[in-house]
């Protein structure tokens, strides 16, 4: 598929907005220094012709990035892999580009994916990159795709989600719904770090997890060429799912449980193998009080679920179901808060961004082989997004290619899944095998 660049243009806030360093929470701090690329897939628009399309976009974009004024600047490294936000709304990238394709010639082809969503250059200085990057593609069936690649530090996946939903309802012609909330003091950003904690809470999510048995570290791992792919589960599979894990687990403990034992058997483990599995958990409304509404920041904590292959593989899918479940439960209130004073009483952070400072370290968090992370965006409200010609026909995540990489997103049948994933190219055959004919 050519795409070919048509324009390039920096948005910037239409009002005057807030200027100034925004203090960034630990778990902003704590994030990956990347980018989440999603790409939104629409039918040609019958009420609207494109030129309309575009000016329209730009036009509500300049608009939101007014209430969304930190999406508007840069980041910058303070000191000890610690980053503040400078709000100097020096604007967000808009790209426009044509394809020679049709939308109907695209199926969940990630190479084609890759052009549909800007990159973003990591060997410039971090302040020289945009915090969002967009990209409007325009297909030879005269159906587009809007392509969004959103800064993790600045943002997680529910806050992503308002922001995408309130420029959207900007760009129908609708005043915004809910307020986005800035202070991120809320979560004691900006705090110089406390005493010592005392260990009442042992926060494994933040070491590294499980080698393979055998090895000193991931270095082999990291190196493997992985490939991506998407998977559907129908309402009746996912059902049936839940159903074998005794019918006591919400739908995404059942599929995530599935998921750990296919990629535990899929992966050929030995038994004794220990492994390790990634849950990120939305904790706006898990402690007291409560975030405000429209918290725009990162609100979310890892949890790690963990067991032996065999353990896993052997039991019925109900214990490894029971094993997420209690991973979930202690993200509580109290667990949050010393997971947040855990970090501020690092004096340096840089660990969680060797990718970025180092570009490849092997003492850096890796959820490969043999552990994994499954991340739910089934209850998020990016989906149904219609910037005023119809909602999406579909949306998918535009790069997975990380081992161990899973998301759950909901399918186009009501109670339906699609499992979006990267593994090992030598792993992702036998995923499927075991995936689909452990439901059947
Ligand atoms: N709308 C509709 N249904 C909702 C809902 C919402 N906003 N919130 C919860 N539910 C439903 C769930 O679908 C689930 O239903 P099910 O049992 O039929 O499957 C039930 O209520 C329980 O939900 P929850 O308590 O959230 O547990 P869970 O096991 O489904 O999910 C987590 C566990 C940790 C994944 C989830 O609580 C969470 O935090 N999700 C957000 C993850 C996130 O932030 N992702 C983006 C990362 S950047």
């Amino acid at each position: 598929m050519a795409v070919t660049l048509k324009g390039c243009y920096t948005v910037k806030p239409t009002e005057k907005t807030w200027c100034g360093r925004l203090a960034l929470s630990e778990l902003d701090q704590t994030e990956q220094v990347s980018h989440v690329p999603k790409i939104y897939f629409y039918h040609p628009p019958e009420n609207c012709k494109y030129p309309t399309i575009a000016s329209t976009l730009r036009d509500s974009l300049s608009r939101v990035l007014v209430p969304f004024y930190p999406l508007a600047g840069p980041l910058h490294w303070i000191n000890n892999g610690r980053l503040e936000l400078h709000c100097n709304a020096s604007g967000v990238s808009f790209i426009e580009a044509e394809s020679s394709s049709s939308l109907q010639h695209l199926s969940d082809d990630f190479n084609l994916y890759r052009l549909l969503a800007p990159t973003v250059d990591y060997t410039l200085p971090i302040h020289q990159n945009p915090l969002l990057l967009i990209q409007l593609t325009r297909f030879s069936c005269g159906g587009i795709s809007i392509g969004l690649t959103i800064s993790h530090v600045v943002v997680d996946g529910p806050s992503a989600s308002h922001f995408i939903c309130e420029w959207a309802r900007l760009a129908r012609g609708e005043p915004l719904q809910t307020a986005s909330f800035h202070d991120r003091r809320v979560l004691r950003a900006g705090e110089p770090p406390s005493v010592p904690l005392t260990e009442c809470h042992v926060h494994v999510e933040f070491d590294l997890p499980p080698l393979l048995l055998g090895k000193n570290d991931n270095a082999e791992e990291r190196k493997k060429k992985t490939t991506m792919a998407v998977l559907e589960l129908s309402k009746t599979q996912v059902e049936t799912l839940r159903k074998r894990a005794n019918g006591n687990y919400s739908r995404y403990e059942s599929v995530a449980g599935h998921i750990w034992r296919s990629a535990c058997m899929a992966r050929g483990l030995k038994e004794e193998q220990p492994t390790m599995l990634s849950i990120t958990v939305d904790l706006r409304r898990r402690i007291k009080p409560p975030l405000p509404e429209g918290y725009f920041g990162n609100a979310t904590l890892d949890t790690v679920a963990s067991g032996l292959v065999g353990d896993l593989v052997l039991e019925p899918l109900g214990y490894t179901c029971s094993i997420i479940r209690a991973a979930i439960e202690k993200v509580n209130d109290d667990y949050v808060w010393s997971g947040i004073e855990f970090l501020k009483n690092q004096e340096d952070l840089r660990r969680f961004h060797l990718d970025a400072i180092a570009k490849e370290s092997e003492e850096e968090v890796f959820y490969g082989n043999p552990n994994l992370s499954v991340v739910s965006w089934l209850t998020l409200p990016m989906f149904g997004v219609d910037f005023g010609w119809g909602k999406e026909v579909y949306m998918r995540p535009a790069t997975h290619d990380f081992d161990g990489d899973f998301k759950l997103l909901p399918g186009p049948v009501g109670g339906s899944f699609v499992v979006a994933l990267g593994l090992q190219v030598e792993h992702m055959d036998a995923f499927k095998k075991h995936f689909y004919r452990d439901i059947e």
